[in-house]
């Protein structure tokens, strides 16, 4: 046991939203748990790790090559294990739009292999569904990353059948939503209308967060999970750790709201998986991944 477990304490009995912190830096992990006094896991993806202090620090002393920022990806997701070893911690695939079944499937099977219990982001496209389809019938755990529509989120529902409860994830994007001009918001509670009534096995992450709003909006529409980058962790507590958006005045949004469907269950492959910004953010994980090492 280490010191940052014995930190631990239970967390605010009104909260049945677990909280992750949003980051690719172990040392905000820490700051997380010291000022929480807990935390249910942590999110990485390309961007983030692609801001690690120790990777820019060495990448400022010396060309490193793919497979050394694979290394050091795997130490900083072992550092964050290491100091919530009950966290659920996702590690993201590099993907772009061009990379097909097989390289994402072996890429997730070696990053499944760091650490018992760890998830594996794939975006939502058609080969990361399939990978993810393959992935949990092996009893890995899958993050199925860039959300933006009901749709995707019905898709990986219907790909991940069979899956235990909570084995997958589910993360839609709610301030890249939001920086479009519509309400993120929406999307996650009617996902949550959704899975509820399928009674789904997938667990709905709040992402992309960027204010209180969105963290108590997660938290009011019974949003499994929130992943929340540190800033938002620092407001929440400067609110005293409530749950008291009574107290808290909420922009006035002027956002175009997004209606509820009522989607069939169907085949995976049968539903309209595309969003524009799903391709996006494939690029930008892509390019920013590809800048450590070009
Ligand atoms: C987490 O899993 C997501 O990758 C992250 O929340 C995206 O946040 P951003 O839209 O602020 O980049």
């Amino acid at each position: 046991m280490t010191w940052y477990t014995l930190l631990m304490t239970e967390k605010p009995s009104f909260l049945h939203t677990d909280i992750f912190l949003d980051s690719g830096d172990p040392a905000e992990t820490r700051h997380a748990l010291a000022e929480l006094g807990f935390l249910d896991g942590q999110t990485t993806n390309p961007s983030l790790v692609a801001k690690n202090p120790m990777i820019l620090d060495l990448k400022s002393k010396g060309a490193l090559s793919e497979s050394d920022i694979w290394d050091k990806y795997k130490i900083v997701a072992s550092q964050i294990h290491e100091i919530i070893p009950h966290g659920a911690i996702s590690v993201e695939v590099y993907a772009d739009l061009e990379t097909d079944y097989d390289t994402m499937l072996d890429k997730a099977h070696e990053l499944a292999s760091w650490f018992p219990g760890i998830y594996v982001k794939l975006p939502i496209t058609h080969n990361g569904l399939k990978a993810a389809n393959a992935l949990v019938a092996e009893g890995v755990n899958v993050n199925m990353t860039l959300c933006f529509s009901q749709e995707q989120a019905a898709a990986v529902h219907a790909a991940t059948a069979g899956a235990k409860y909570g084995q997958v994830f589910v993360s839609p994007f709610i301030g890249r939503l939001d920086d479009i001009g519509i309400h993120g918001l929406d999307l996650i509670k009617n996902i949550v209308f959704m899975y509820q009534a399928w009674d789904s096995h997938v667990k709905v992450l709040g992402a992309s967060i960027r204010n209180l709003d969105h963290f108590f909006g997660c938290i009011n529409a019974n949003c499994n999970i929130i992943t929340s980058p540190k800033t938002v962790l620092d407001q929440w507590v400067a609110h005293g750790l409530n749950n008291d958006p009574i107290n808290y005045t909420a922009e006035i949004s002027e956002k175009q709201p997004i209606p509820y469907r009522e989607l069939p269950l169907q085949d995976w492959v049968l539903y309209d998986i595309d969003h524009d910004l799903t391709k996006k953010g494939i690029e930008k994980f892509a390019s920013d991944w590809k800048g450590l090492f070009s």
